[in-house]
């Protein structure tokens, strides 16, 4: 797909919204979601999207990654209006610039871990041997290369939900949208999993907004949303990037190939039981994915968002 701006998407929001409504039919009553929401994701955010239960975060989440279209208002992601596009061209756009990880993992159970991770490269029409190897590149950034051939239930809660991050960042996207990624894990797992993605965000420059109850990991994020009733009512990024470049600690890890923390003893999940994908169609969470994160040694010493990147690199 052809961007329509500068080159690498220079100085073009990786997502704009704009009085972005949405509202549900439901049994004749209509339900307004969201009730005209403005901002804009940077390339390279890492933002927290926070604010009670049905207070439109999900809602907000799948219009931003182009599961579903707005009632009313402007959204343009990847600096395309998505009001202009059909839905072809809508999954098409998914697949190139977001990657999506749900609470519940959506892995296909019967499916291996590197088959799970490549199937966003079948919706690419990358060849079978490619499609392996950067699935099994991309298992290693998670720290599991050693379980490619794995099926869902044969791997633990926070082992899923790495090969679900693998999934979503394989196809290198610009935005990676985490709906409670750790809901369902332990709290040791889940800060093993929370580390993983902000280092990722660190390392390969992927925008991460992620929502979540957890106030110590809001805090931790470089910007905070607040949303309530179907309305942002607080962002801290108040012109939308003024603070992009204040990077947290946890950068200073120089840590080399593999971005996981150290494994943690995780207790096995009952696992292979989730529901079927919420947002369905066009290959699910699978297909909806973008971009592949850049390596970390691509030389520069720079992110999207012009930081230095980890020390580590190597290779
Ligand atoms: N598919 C749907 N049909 C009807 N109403 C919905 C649907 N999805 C969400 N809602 C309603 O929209 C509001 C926002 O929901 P949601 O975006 O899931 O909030 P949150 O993720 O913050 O808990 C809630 O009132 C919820 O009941
Ligand atoms: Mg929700």
């Amino acid at each position: 797909m052809t961007r329509p701006a500068a080159p690498d998407g220079e100085g073009v929001p990786a997502i704009e919204a704009v009085d972005v409504s949405r509202t549900y039919q439901l049994d004749g009553v209509s339900v307004e979601a969201l009730r005209g929401v403005s901002l804009v994701v940077q390339p390279g955010d890492y933002v927290a999207l926070v604010g009670p239960s049905g207070s439109g975060k999900s809602t907000l989440m799948h219009l931003l990654g182009g599961l579903d279209r707005p009632s009313g208002g402007r959204l343009v992601i990847g600096g395309r209006d998505v009001g202009a596009l059909s839905p072809p061209e809508m999954a098409t756009l998914r697949n190139e610039t977001i990657g999506f990880v749900f609470q519940a993992f959506h892995l296909l159970p019967r499916t291996s871990a590197v088959e799970n991770v490549a199937l966003p490269l079948v919706y690419r029409g990358v060849p079978a041997r490619q499609r392996r190897e950067r699935a099994a590149a991309m298992l290693g950034r998670v720290g599991l290369g050693h379980r490619l051939d794995h099926r869902p239930n044969q791997m633990s809660g926070g082992e899923q939900q790495r090969v679900a991050i693998a999934r979503a960042l394989v196809t290198e996207p610009t935005v990676l949208l985490a709906d409670e990624p750790t809901g369902n894990l332990d709290s040791v797992t889940g800060a093993a999993v929370l580390e993983l993605l902000e280092q990722l965000n660190v390392e390969s420059g992927v925008a991460l907004v992620m929502v979540t109850h957890d106030q110590e990991v809001a805090a931790r994020a470089r910007r905070r949303i607040t949303m309530r009733d179907g309305v942002v009512v607080a962002d801290s990024a108040g012109d939308g990037s003024t603070d992009l470049h204040d990077l947290p600690p946890f950068v200073d890890h120089g840590r080399p190939a593999t971005l996981v923390a150290a494994p943690s003893a995780e207790p096995r999940s009952v696992s292979g039981s989730g529901p079927g994908h919420p947002s369905g169609g066009s290959g699910g969470a699978a297909g909806a994915t973008g971009r592949l994160p850049r390596p970390p040694a691509t030389g520069s010493g720079t992110d999207h968002a012009g930081r230095a990147t980890g020390g580590g690199s190597g290779s």
